[in-house]
């Protein structure tokens, strides 16, 4: 599947609109001020389309986490607009933006924050406890088994395996059936094995299940499995790569190492106009 994303506003605003997931729209975030400010998104600009699978990568601390954070409604923006379909966050109260996040998004930190005292069943329809929601029985029966746990489902967390937890991790994300899924180095903690079926789970979720799934990575194995690499340095976009490959994205990082921001014009035609191909042509 070859998919773009918009990251130019002109881009998006020349795009249907309902086929992005999640919106940023010049996106500053500023921490701090004084000698501490930092700025960690700078008119950053992203459309997530929607029902693919997109990987996040770029240097330590050029804002990758920051702007899951913010696409997901867990921060707020210095400047610009997230949406998640239709829905401008910053319009939302509190208790709308919760109730939207409760409703339509799924994150899954790196830090599996899975409830050690619930067994397996129980985190993966917790968030649906929460919500007073009743839950799908079909849906959830095609997330247990897509995660291959039925066997484990009245075991605790500490009873699992570190790639059982995560996949347990992604289901419970899963649950509501959100619109999106964001997911934060999802593979950081495990072994290449556990890392590979987390993976091709969240993978499954997309092709199988028409999930929309963001993930941070610093590996180019991972990314492998998306649809779409956005490369992040500095806060802003440095690229994309469509169909990526665990070749094709190395070469890219060894192109452009960490930290190269100056290049963003031809990364992105290249990227927002299907009409151009490759130079060279190479892989
Ligand atoms: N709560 C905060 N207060 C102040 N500065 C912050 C805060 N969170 C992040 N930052 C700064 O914002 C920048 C972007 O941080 P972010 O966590 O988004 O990076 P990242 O790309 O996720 O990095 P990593 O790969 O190390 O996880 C960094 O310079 C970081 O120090
Ligand atoms: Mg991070």
């Amino acid at each position: 599947m070859t998919v773009a994303a918009a990251t130019t506003p002109e881009a998006l605003a020349g795009s249907a609109q309902d086929g992005f997931a999640a919106r940023a729209v010049e996106v500053t975030k500023v921490y701090g001020q004084g000698d501490a400010r930092v700025v960690a998104l700078d008119r950053l600009t992203l459309g997530i389309p929607k029902g693919a699978y997109t990987a996040i990568m770029g240097p330590s601390g050029s804002g990758k986490s920051t702007l899951m954070h913010c696409l997901a409604g867990l921060d707020s923006v210095t400047a610009g607009e997230v949406y998640v379909g239709d829905v401008e966050l910053g319009r939302l109260n509190d208790k709308r933006l919760t109730r939207l996040r409760r409703d339509r998004i799924g994150f899954v930190f790196q830090a599996f924050n899975l409830v050690p005292t619930l067994t397996a069943g129980e985190n993966i329809t917790l968030p649906l406890d929460i919500a007073g929601t009743r839950p799908d029985r079909a849906w959830l029966d095609t997330v247990i088994d897509t995660i291959g746990l039925r066997d484990r489902l009245s075991h605790r967390p500490a009873e699992l395996s570190g790639g059982q937890q995560q996949r347990l991790a992604c289901a419970r994300a899963l649950a509501t059936r959100p619109q999106i899924i964001f997911a934060d180095e999802p593979t950081g903690n495990l072994d290449s094995r556990s890392g590979a079926e987390v993976l091709a789970f969240l993978r499954r979720s997309v092709r199988e299940m028409g999930q929309t799934v963001v993930m941070v990575t610093h590996d180019p194995v991972a990314a492998g499995y998306a649809d779409l690499v956005i490369f992040l340095s500095d806060g802003r976009i440095a690229g994309q790569l469509a169909e990526p490959t665990a070749e094709r994205v190395l070469e890219r990082l060894r192109r452009r190492p960490a930290g190269g921001t100056q290049d963003p014009d031809p990364a992105e035609r290249a990227a927002d106009g299907p009409r151009s191909a490759p130079p060279g042509g190479s892989q």
